[in-house]
C-alpha cells in the first residue's frame, strides 16, 4: 500500500509518519509513504500558490494549477489513476469501516487544503471522495490525512505484530475495548480486579466481553444497534436497561 500526500507542510506529513508504528512500516516497506510539496509546483516566482477569492471575502484560495501539476506529477505512468481523498470537514465522516475498505486499495492520494479552501474546479477535475476526519475545523488537512494515513495503515497486513494485532480493539464489531491492567497489583490503593488475576480464562473471557458491553452501553450507545450481539450480551445488557429489537446469534 501506498500513500501519497499533496500539502504544503511535507515536513509535518514525514515527520509525523516516519514516528511510531507507521514509521516502522515505511522503514521495513510494508508500506510507502511519498510526500509532495504542492509549492514545487508554484508558477510564481514567489512560490505563491494562493490568491483572493473571486466576489470577495475573508481569506485565500488554494489556486487550481500547482495542485493538478502535483497530482500529474504523482500519477504520470500509472495505469490506474489511485483515489483522490480530499480532507474537510464537509466530507464524508471517516469511521473504522473505511480505514478498512480503504486498506484494500493499492495506492491512494490525499489532497491536505489550506486557507479559506481550495478553487472547486479543482476538486472537481481530480477528487474521487472528501473525508472528513469529526465535526469541527482544523486549520489545514495535513492531521487529518495523518489520522487517516494512520487507521488505514494498521489495517494492512504485516504493519502491526501479533501482540500490537487489534482484533480485540475498539471498533472490532462495534464494541468498545475493555479495561486493561498491568503490574503494580494496587496502584494508588485501587486493586486489579481480582478475576484478571483468578488465571480462569472463561471467566477472565465473560469479564471482559461484559466490559466491552457496559462501556459501549454508558459512553457509545449508539455502536451498539450494529453490533453482533448473542443471546447472552443482550440478556447481560437488559440488566443493565438496553433494549434493542433483534440480536444475532455469534
Ligand atoms: N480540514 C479542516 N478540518 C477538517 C476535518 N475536520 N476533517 C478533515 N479535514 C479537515
Amino acid at each position: 500500500m501506498k500513500f501519497h500526500v499533496l500539502t504544503l507542510f511535507p515536513d509535518m506529513v514525514q515527520n509525523g509518519l516516519e514516528t511510531s508504528i507507521t514509521g516502522r512500516a515505511i522503514e521495513r516497506g510494508t508500506i510507502g509513504l511519498n510526500v509532495v510539496n504542492i509549492r514545487d509546483f508554484s508558477h510564481d516566482k514567489h512560490r505563491h500558490v494562493d490568491d483572493y477569492p473571486y466576489g470577495g471575502g475573508a481569506g485565500m484560495v488554494m489556486q487550481p494549477d500547482p495542485i493538478y501539476e502535483a497530482w500529474t506529477h504523482v500519477t504520470q505512468g500509472m495505469d490506474q489513476k489511485p483515489r483522490v481523498i480530499y480532507l474537510t470537514p464537509q466530507g464524508r465522516v471517516f469511521r473504522q469501516d473505511m480505514a478498512r475498505d480503504l486498506a484494500h486499495e493499492e495506492e491512494i492520494i490525499f489532497l491536505c487544503g489550506h486557507y479559506e479552501g481550495v478553487d472547486e474546479r479543482v476538486l472537481d477535475e481530480i477528487v474521487t471522495d472528501q473525508v472528513s476526519i469529526g465535526d469541527y475545523v482544523l486549520t489545514g488537512g495535513e492531521l487529518a490525512a495523518m489520522v487517516m494515513i494512520d487507521a488505514i495503515a494498521r489495517m494492512v497486513p504485516g504493519v502491526l505484530t501479533n501482540e500490537e494485532s487489534g482484533t480485540y480493539e475498539s471498533f472490532y464489531n462495534n464494541l468498545l475495548e475493555y479495561p486493561q491492567y498491568t503490574r503494580p497489583p494496587v496502584f494508588r490503593g485501587r486493586e486489579v480486579p481480582e478475576v484478571l488475576l483468578s488465571g480462569h480464562h472463561a471467566r477472565i473471557e465473560e469479564w471482559r466481553r461484559r466490559q466491552s458491553l457496559e462501556r459501549t452501553l454508558r459512553h457509545r450507545p449508539d455502536l451498539l444497534e450494529q453490533a453482533d450481539l448473542s443471546r447472552e450480551d443482550f440478556s447481560y445488557l437488559e440488566t443493565l436497561g438496553y433494549k434493542r429489537d433483534s440480536w444475532t446469534d455469534q
